[in-house]
């Protein structure tokens, strides 16, 4: 099996974090999110990947060279963005026309089972099969509309609550027939939700099939914090402890929370539940990290709570300072002592923040 991850795009919604690494290398339980998507085509018999980059290639290239677990991987990078189709018609002298073959979002979490959908996609000939998601509000997503046959007779991207036409999300996971090709025009950007999609359905050539378990879309801060959770829950159980890990006898890891290599807690801090601690940070005296992710070589002192939160890569967050749910701590940001960011608060990388913000906000 082939397989095309979509890794492009500058994931907006995740500044400031996604100024300096692109959505796919965000850590999910210390390891970039899509370490754990090549893990599951390897598993699912994929022998080659194509990474459809263009938002610092050069990252992914650096991490991933041209082989992972087994797998060929090719990195087909684009001078402007393609899109969601784009890059896979960028992508057709990589793929070829043998076979049916994968094409994934890249900031998925999922336990999704791609060989079942393989097989699925086979079995009703069809030129494009997706993988469906019920979930409450479909506003956000694709929306399928499917017969008994599981036959998608309507695809809408992104419509409003009340016009969707069923709770069926397109969970951004689809087998292509390499007939996809002739749908898709070449040289611009295109959106495979919009533009191809519901042109398959009229012609009955899309094809749907639900799914339970494990999926989630990392690209808003919620969502972020939540696939952190997910996999906790799921893969960590338990909680931890990397390599040459310094911790007073005093400390209290709660389940489940993953602490990196190399990181050092001093006595009467309390970790978890749910947190993710990268690897060398330093976590001072009587800290308490909560439901969040601490990226690698943050330094939090003495006495300071981060509840709901994302701190970026090298922060450093004074003492007797308190990070409430849903804030963003670019990377080398400094937050001084007693400084409280209550909410929702974002703060730009390098900055320095000297006094406390209460409301929701951005500080550049
Ligand atoms: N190569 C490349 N080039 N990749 C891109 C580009 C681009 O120009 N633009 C976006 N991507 C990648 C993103 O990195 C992401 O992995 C994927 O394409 C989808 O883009 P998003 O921007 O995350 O879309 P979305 O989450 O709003 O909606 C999509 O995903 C939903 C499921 O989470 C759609 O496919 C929806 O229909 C779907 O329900
Ligand atoms: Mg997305």
């Amino acid at each position: 099996m082939k397989a095309v991850i979509l890794a492009g795009g500058f994931a907006t919604r995740l500044r400031p974090l996604s100024c300096t690494r692109p959505k796919l290398l965000f850590p999910i339980c210390n390891r970039p999110l899509l370490d754990w998507t090549l893990e599951r085509l390897a598993k699912s018999g994929v022998k080659q990947v194509v990474l459809a980059v263009n938002y610092m290639s050069e990252a992914f290239i650096q991490r991933y060279g041209n082989s992972t677990r087994g797998m060929r991987l090719f990195h087909s990078k684009e001078e402007e963005p393609l899109g969601t189709g784009g890059p896979i018609k960028n992508a057709e002298g990589l793929i070829g026309h043998e076979e049916p073959f994968l094409a994934l979002n890249g900031d998925i979490l999922t336990n999704f089972d791609h060989s079942e959908l393989m097989k699925k996609h086979i079995e009703k000939g069809a030129t494009a099969t997706i993988a469906l998601y019920r979930v409450e509000d479909p506003s956000r997503y694709g929306v399928a509309e499917l017969t008994k046959e599981n036959c998608v007779v309507r695809f809408v991207e992104k419509p409003p609550r009340k016009e969707a036409p069923s709770n069926l999300a397109n969970a951004g996971i689809y087998v292509l027939d390499p007939e996809i090709f002739d749908y898709i025009p070449s040289g611009r950007q295109v959106s495979i939700e919009r533009e191809v999609f519901p042109k398959l359905a009229d012609e009955g050539k899309l094809y749907g099939h639900d799914f339970e378990g494990l999926w989630i879309d990392i690209g808003k801060p919620e969502g972020y914090l939540k696939a952190n959770r997910l996999l906790l829950d799921t893969e960590i159980k338990k909680s931890r402890l990397g390599k040459s890990v310094r911790m007073e006898s005093t400390v209290e890891i709660k389940d489940p929370t993953v602490v990196g290599d190399n990181v050092v807690i001093e006595e009467k801090s309390k970790v978890g539940p749910y947190a993710a601690i990268g690897e060398r940070a330093i976590l001072g005296k009587g800290v308490r990290v909560q439901n969040s992710i601490v990226f690698p070589g943050v330094i939090i002192s003495d006495f300071t709570s981060v509840k709901g939160a994302i701190i970026g890569e090298d922060a450093i967050i004074g003492r007797r300072v308190k990070v409430g749910h849903g804030c963003m701590i670019g990377d080398h940001a400094v937050i001084q002592n007693n400084v409280t960011l209550a909410r929702r608060v974002t703060v730009c990388p390098s900055r320095v923040v000297s006094k406390g913000v209460l409301a929701p906000g951005c500080l550049m």
